[in-house]
């Protein structure tokens, strides 16, 4: 993995997107509030590879897959849940509610969310971004935010070492 500006990274494999998945997931983890985090990037930047490490990092134990064709898989995690959902397939952002999106929000576990960029106008005030580019072969890269709350995302920064 490489650093780049204070937001950016690039990894070089499937595994360092999975890597850093796991600490972001880890993170997310320990700082026990409800959370969303958005993932934009065009198909195959690695958007489901992170989901994967992010949710082995938050402690899920069993391989998770892409939900394309459900739109929304769960997977229970000691007592709480996350929420895995791919939004490709919504041709507008309001379809999202159909499949209880409301509720999920509420429901005090994490929401993980591909193609988020469908749903902009409906996500919280407060979520984890991140957006994922190609660069060629096996490069991609990663810029990490948390918007809407400047003191948690420094906290966040320091924790996933995105320092240069
Ligand atoms: N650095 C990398 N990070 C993640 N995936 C990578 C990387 N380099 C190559 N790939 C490949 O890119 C594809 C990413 O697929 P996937 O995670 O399903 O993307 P998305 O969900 O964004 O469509 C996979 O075929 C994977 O092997
Ligand atoms: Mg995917």
């Amino acid at each position: 993995m490489k650093h780049k500006a204070q937001v950016q990274l690039e990894t070089h494999t499937v595994e360092d997107t999975q890597q850093f998945g796991q600490t972001l997931g880890k993170w997310v983890q320990q700082n026990g509030e409800p959370l969303c985090i958005a993932l934009i990037g065009d198909l195959g930047t690695g958007k489901t590879h992170l989901s994967q490490g992010i949710a082995k990092g938050f402690g899920v134990t069993e391989e998770i897959t892409s939900p394309t064709f459900a739109i929304m898989n769960t997977y229970d995690v000691n007592r709480t849940h996350l929420y895995h959902f791919d939004v490709y397939r919504l041709s507008e952002a309001e379809e999202i509610y159909e499949v209880g999106y409301e509720d999920y929000l509420n429901s005090g576990g994490i929401i993980l969310i591909e193609w988020a960029d469908i749903i902009k106008s409906e996500l919280p005030k407060e979520y984890i971004e991140i957006k994922l580019f190609y660069h060629e072969d096996e490069t991609r890269e990663v810029e990490l935010r948390y918007v809407g709350n400047p003191a948690k995302e420094k906290e966040m920064l320091k924790y996933v070492d995105f320092s240069n």
